[in-house]
């Protein structure tokens, strides 16, 4: 949640937020916390079944799970890359079958430890 926040600090249309980590690792919930740092007080809710959840924060959210996608076609329909310029993106499950993400995406993986503790590691961004 903290680091969800943080990251959020940096949240504008344009920044996409590639979340990785096994099963449980915590991607939606640093997605809520970067949703709580936005003002978002709802529900935020894991977009597993829908797919991809948008809200009227500012800048404005689009939050995404790419699970049970098996086909990139699927994430075409989805429209997913339509966010990508006008919405901070949040992206679960980035490695299941799409690769077409900015080139500037962030990657952030998270790690479960043996104790529970999680190990984040963040990569990418704009160079210049
Ligand atoms: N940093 C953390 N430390 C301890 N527990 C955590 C942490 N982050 C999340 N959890 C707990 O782990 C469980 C799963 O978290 P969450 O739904 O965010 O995972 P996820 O990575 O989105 O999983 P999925 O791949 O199924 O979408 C929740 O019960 C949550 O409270
Ligand atoms: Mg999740």
């Amino acid at each position: 949640m903290a680091l969800g926040a943080e990251l959020a600090a940096r949240a504008r249309p344009g920044v996409v937020l590639l979340l990785q980590g096994e099963l449980g690792a915590g991607k939606t919930t640093l997605a809520r916390g970067f949703l709580r740092a936005l003002g978002y007080e709802g529900e935020v809710r894991s977009p597993t079944f829908n797919l991809l959840w948008l809200y009227e924060t500012e800048p404005p959210v689009c939050h995404a799970d790419l699970y049970r996608l098996d086909r990139p076609e699927q994430v075409e329909d989805l429209g997913l890359h339509e966010y990508f310029e006008t919405h901070a993106v949040l992206v679960e499950w980035p490695e299941r079958n799409f690769d077409a993400f900015p080139e500037d995406a962030i990657r952030v993986r998270i790690e479960v430890l043996s104790d529970g503790q999680r190990r984040v590691s963040i990569a990418g961004g704009k160079t210049s």
